[in-house]
């Protein structure tokens, strides 16, 4: 059985009601189920399961799925042991999954393991590499058994023999046309995918005459040097818990910080950080912190990475300089004193930014120009995460700079956005303006609270607006609103924000904060916000007058209610009615 189907079988046979009801007490609330949400702090439950879906939804901070999701972040494990892990639970026995992969991969992984194991065993105390590896590296060989760390011999070919034929041993890249290893006499590093399949090998010659530094295996339909992160399938557990990733250049660095107890590290094997990298690294972390070499090559890979980053990624940057790299750091000054440096990384923004201003000549005018202008791609980010302080510190480093005051670099910033919004330079992508989510799919919440909180003027009739709709809006924004001129000013509302939502929600309406720059527009806004709103109140009570339609024994009182229900019908038709025109008018 295929992992689908299974995934459907489990599906027909788990209740998610059943599930959940097993971590989190639920409490009876109509045909469904609510309960006090378990993502996220709340005093009254917003968190629904629907039995006839098999959903959840918390109405608090969003948090929504199924049977699967639900273990996944309750657990918090991948998607995979969730299904393992229910599987367990209700005694459905795991089908061998692995025999569903391509049989010629499992072929290819097994034949390449039993070489590591084989390069594994030549690193024994007699052969050359343990000797580097003590003497010249001070790394104690046999913290790298874990690693899959070996020796290939010049005397190989004949023990390789021994393992697999000539010619697979050419299918795997081992061996050339000439039936020689291509990697004799080099310290083996064995590259894993993220499950810890060995994919391919990377060979470095011990001293420096040895040319090329390193030969690694050939592209192959399953190995793809750009695409590997060396040590991730070791580091995947780690990166999780400490919520955060290392990112360095080399085996040796990675290998470094790793045999120290920084196990949340990887490699990129002189490449940048891909956007397939930073995908599959965000299974797990956004926040990524680059410790690549401090030469210029390690400049330009994180130069290069920048243009690959999503809006979601924090990258943060570590400056070594003088020292070159993380293992001649860690050997210099210890692991302690790494572990210092990580406090005082700078973001990816500022740092490119401080590399920038030494390409030009900040004395002559048109090089504050030019300055400011390459500048663009490297604000545009900061604001497009909604990071309001590093955007802010990035336009103060550039006042104190260039000598222009705050107000007029960000008048400019502004003007220049949108003249030109296409052209940004550093490749980067255009900031798209978003455009305002659509009537009838509005979050009217969010959009409301945003409005309030950057825009003053809109205040009062936002409040009103919640007043009025106490009962039909999102709990954590019913109590907000409630508590907003009692307990605080809403001037300072940024500062409780956190006691009402979820950081994730608190990020989402900072992001936001430049979406209304047209003050004649909020009055449309917030009007439609409030159509949203009563069209959900109006659904609500004809939910609620089908419950008593269905309950009402009396004819008299069903046609009484069903006549409601007409009426209620007609309201939310004449509602949907304004909201196509609405639509329209501003297309
Ligand atoms: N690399 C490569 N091929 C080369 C040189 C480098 O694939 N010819 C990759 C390797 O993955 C290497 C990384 O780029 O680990 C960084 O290169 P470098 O800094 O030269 O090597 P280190 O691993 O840091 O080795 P060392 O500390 O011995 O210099
Ligand atoms: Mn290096």
């Amino acid at each position: 059985m295929g992992l689908k189907s299974f995934v459907q079988k489990i599906k027909g046979e788990v209740n998610i009601v059943d599930l959940i009801s097993s971590y989190i007490e639920l409490q009876k609330s109509g045909r469904n189920y609510k309960a006090l949400c378990p993502f996220h702090q709340e005093k009254t439950p917003s968190f629904y399961i629907y039995e006839n879906t098999q959903s959840y939804h918390c109405f608090g901070c969003g948090a929504s799925g199924d049977i699967f999701s639900f273990v996944q972040n309750h657990q918090n494990i991948d998607f995979i042991d969730a299904v393992k892990f229910i599987a367990h639970k209700y005694s459905l026995p795991m089908p061998d999954i692995e025999n569903n992969k391509d049989p010629e991969f499992i072929q290819y992984t097994n034949d390449m393991k039993k070489l590591e194991l084989f390069f594994m065993n030549n690193l024994s105390k007699k052969s050359p590499a343990w000797d580097y590896l003590k003497n010249k590296r001070a790394i104690d060989p046999d913290s790298l058994k874990e690693l899959g760390v070996g020796w290939s011999a010049y005397e190989d070919s004949k023990g390789l023999l021994d393992i697999l034929d000539p010619e697979r041993l050419k299918e795997l890249g081992i061996f050339n046309d000439r039936a020689n290893n291509i990697f004799s006499n080099r310290l083996m590093f064995s590259l894993h995918d993220r499950d810890g399949n060995v994919i391919g090998f990377s060979g470095r010659g011990l001293d420096e005459e040895q040319k090329p530094k390193y030969i690694n295996s050939p592209q192959t339909k399953y190995f793809n040097k750009s695409s590997v992160l060396y040590l991730y399938d070791k580091a995947k557990a780690s990166i999780r818990e400490v919520d955060f990733v290392i990112i360095t250049e080399g085996y040796f660095d990675a290998i470094r910080l790793f045999i120290n107890g920084i196990k949340n590290t990887v490699a990129i094997m002189g490449t940048s950080l891909s956007k397939d990298h930073m995908k599959e690294i965000s299974r797990y972390t956004n926040k990524f912190v680059f410790a690549l070499d401090s030469d210029q090559a390690g400049q330009t890979a994180i130069e290069k990475s920048f243009q690959n980053l999503d809006k979601n990624i924090n990258a943060l940057v570590l400056n070594l300089s003088p020292v070159k790299d993380p293992d001649d750091y860690v050997q210099k000054f210890g692991i302690e004193s790494f572990q210092n440096t990580l406090l005082k990384a700078i973001s990816m923004e500022e740092f490119l930014l401080n590399i920038l201003r030494k390409r030009f000549n900040l004395e002559k005018e048109t090089g504050r120009d030019s300055l400011i202008s390459n500048s663009r791609a490297i604000l545009a980010r900061a604001k497009r995460m909604g990071n309001i302080s590093r955007f802010d510190k990035l336009i103060s480093k550039l006042s104190d700079w260039t000598n222009l005051d705050k107000k007029l670099l960000l008048e400019s910033w502004n003007a220049d956005r949108r003249n030109s919004p296409g052209q940004i330079p550093l490749g980067q992508n255009p900031q798209r303006k978003q455009k305002r989510t659509e009537f009838k799919n509005l979050d009217p919440e969010e959009e409301l609270t945003v409005l309030y909180l950057f825009h003053p003027t809109t205040r009062l009739k936002i409040e009103r607006l919640f007043q009025e709709y106490a009962d039909t809006v999102k709990d954590s924004y019913a109590r907000f609103f409630l508590n907003v001129r009692e307990q605080f000013n809403p001037d300072d509302a940024a500062d409780y924000l956190q006691d009402y939502f979820t950081t994730d929600k608190i990020e989402g309406f900072f992001r936001q904060f430049e979406r209304y720059d047209k003050v004649d527009s909020f009055p449309n806004i917030i009007d439609d916000c409030e159509k949203a709103l009563k069209k959900r109140e109006l659904k609500n009570k004809m939910m609620e007058i089908d419950r008593l339609i269905e309950s009402s024994q009396e004819i008299k009182d069903k046609l009484t209610l069903i006549s409601n229900r007409l009426q209620l019908s007609k309201e939310i038709n004449q509602l949907n009615m304004n909201e196509g025109r609405a639509i329209n008018e501003r297309e």
